[in-house]
């Protein structure tokens, strides 16, 4: 399969570029949070809520897998923490080539400062906790990348021609 897998921490611009690269690479677009979100009825936040991370996790892993299923390749955004697991690193690995959108804490805390949506940021000082998560999580988006794009003070085009031209080799 070739599609293409966008990853990175909340915030990085996977679902702005995904969606900008998918009209450029005439190919589909979708997201897991929105397939998730979709398929359960109900908002990222409220699973988190209401279910709790483990069975947001779980709702990850099966929504990779339903992707199998699509008949085109695709331009997916996942969520900042699916590939945590080793077992997403893997399907993964076969759905195509994955992307890492890598960018710095401060630019991510410049986006998200306002935001409501990520219920894992919602607590005290976001700052510290957008800079250890990053720190934690980096290897893991290098592990589950072909490629990495450096985004900080880059423009969307920047960024896409940068992607298309490493995922066209
Ligand atoms: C999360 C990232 C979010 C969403 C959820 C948890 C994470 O997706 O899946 O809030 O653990 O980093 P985005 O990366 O699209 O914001």
């Amino acid at each position: 399969m070739s599609n293409v897998i966008l990853v990175g921490y909340m915030g990085c611009g996977k679902s702005t570029v995904g969606k900008r690269l998918s009209y450029r690479m005439k190919m589909p677009y979708t997201d897991t949070d929105k397939e998730i979100e979709k398929k359960q009825g109900t908002t990222i936040s409220l699973i988190f809520k209401e279910q709790g991370e483990t069975a947001f996790r779980d709702m990850e892993t099966e929504c990779l897998k339903r992707l199998f299923e699509y008949k085109q390749d695709y331009v997916i955004a996942v969520g900042g923490g699916l590939p945590m697991r080793e077992e997403n690193r893997s399907l993964m690995r076969k759905l195509g080539t994955t992307v890492y959108l890598r960018a710095k804490p401060e630019t991510i805390y410049e986006r998200l400062k306002d935001d409501t949506t990520r219920p894992l940021l919602q607590g005290e000082n976001p700052q510290e906790k957008i800079r250890s998560m990053i720190n934690q999580r980096s290897p893991f988006y290098e592990e589950a990348a072909d490629v990495v794009i450096d985004v900080d003070g880059k423009s969307f085009d920047e960024i896409m021609d940068e992607i298309e031209e490493a995922v066209s080799k």
